[in-house]
């Protein structure tokens, strides 16, 4: 046992009690809980497919290898708390399967440490009232095709923008970037499982490559400069894989983990901070996410997302293989915590053979980066 883990270190719970489950959860059977919404149905911003349209422009503030993401950017324009993935960007990518996941991912929002944009609808690419208003407002040569329409995962205001440029872009860059609108779409991916590198004069690129406030790539390093509290996000991802896995049994593949702001019916207390102010982590991005059976075979395939996913998550190991990384260690006693919490008297083994499984994978990774092999 490591000095980290002889430590003990204050639980979620006590830590961070407006950010545990709803508090009804905690000792109800989560089967039996009626599904609980966590906006007001009153709200008018809620009717906005039959209400008429506005006719404010649709600007697409981000795209992957599945979809382009439409929002609006007018305060006023009912689809600026909205957004529109459109399924045209690969063949292979189904918003149909998205759909199914998310829907199942979504309900009930149990959880308060990380949040989900609210998916509300599967548009078809035969669905005319919807697509009728539409598609001029996304400009030349779009046409109808699958798309989600969900919560808006609300982008970084400008102050916020600002100190990231200030702080991580190269000062040549900085008013191109403070100036295009692509970049006023700022989210920060949560990259705890990223430190940065110890670099040698020779080993720095010569020239710069690129600087997006779009998906931000904040390592664990630059949440710690700005005062951000790295544990709280362990906390979150840890809940996030527990329930995915066992509650819904998916294997999280290429999921992603954003820091942005809460929207109006984000519940549990937000983050703050005095540099990025008010903020939430989200889950987002379900497309390639997989069923995964509650065996060896499904944790096999729960370590393998693990580790293809982009650095969101603490690695146990870092730069050695002697000590375990203390904020894996946080993350390994949520995720168990939680896991036991979820699977109650079910499938009991799976979660410390999955923590076994990328402790061992982990160690492996690191020795051969040490002998200079990947
Ligand atoms: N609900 C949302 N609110 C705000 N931005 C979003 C939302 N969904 C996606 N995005 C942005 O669009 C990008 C691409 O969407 P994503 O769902 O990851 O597509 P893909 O499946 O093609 O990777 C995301 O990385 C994120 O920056
Ligand atoms: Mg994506």
């Amino acid at each position: 046992m490591t000095d980290t883990e002889k430590t003990p270190a204050l639980g979620y719970t006590e830590k961070y009690p407006d950010h545990y489950y709803h508090e009804e959860d905690q000792d109800v059977g989560y089967h039996e809980e009626e599904p609980y919404l966590n906006y007001d149905e009153d709200d008018p911003d809620l009717d906005y497919i039959e209400e008429p349209l506005d006719d404010a422009p649709l600007e697409m503030i981000g795209a992957g290898s599945c979809g382009s993401v439409w929002s609006c950017n007018v305060p006023d324009s009912k689809w600026f708390r909205h957004v529109i993935k459109r399924e045209d960007r690969s063949s292979n990518r189904s918003i149909v399967k998205e759909y199914l996941m998310h829907q199942r991912i979504q309900w009930p929002p149990r959880f308060h440490s990380f949040s989900v944009p609210v998916n509300y609808d599967l548009i078809g690419k035969n669905d005319d009232a919807f697509w009728k208003d539409k598609l001029e407002r996304f400009g030349e040569d779009y046409q109808p095709c699958y798309a989600l329409v969900s919560d808006r995962i609300p982008a970084f205001p400008r102050s916020v923008r600002e100190e990231i440029v200030k702080r991580y872009c190269p000062p040549e860059l900085r008013s191109t970037i403070l100036n295009s609108r692509s970049n006023d779409a700022c989210l920060m991916r949560a990259y705890l499982g990223r430190r940065k590198m110890p670099q040698t004069e020779e080993d720095k690129p010569k020239r710069f490559v690129g600087f997006s406030l779009r998906n931000y790539p904040l390592r664990a390093d630059q949440m710690e400069e700005m005062g951000l509290d790295t544990e709280i996000y362990a906390y979150a991802m840890a809940d996030a894989l527990a329930m995915l896995h066992w509650d819904k049994g998916i294997d999280a593949n290429d999921v992603e983990f954003v820091l942005a702001p809460p929207t109006l019916y984000t519940y549990g207390v937000p983050h703050d901070s005095d540099i990025i102010g008010k903020h939430k982590v989200w889950l987002l991005d379900f497309d390639l996410c997989q069923d995964m059976s509650m065996d060896e075979a499904g944790v096999n395939q729960a370590v393998e997302a693990f580790f293809r996913n982009d650095p969101y998550y603490p690695r146990p190991y870092t730069s050695s293989t002697d000590e375990l990384d203390p904020l894996w260690v946080v993350f390994k006693k949520q995720f168990l915590r939680t896991s036991e919490i979820l699977l109650r008297a079910c499938h009991t083994n799976l979660p410390g053979l999955w923590v076994d499984k990328i402790e061992k994978t982990s160690k492996t990774i690191v020795k051969k980066r040490l002998k200079g092999e990947c």
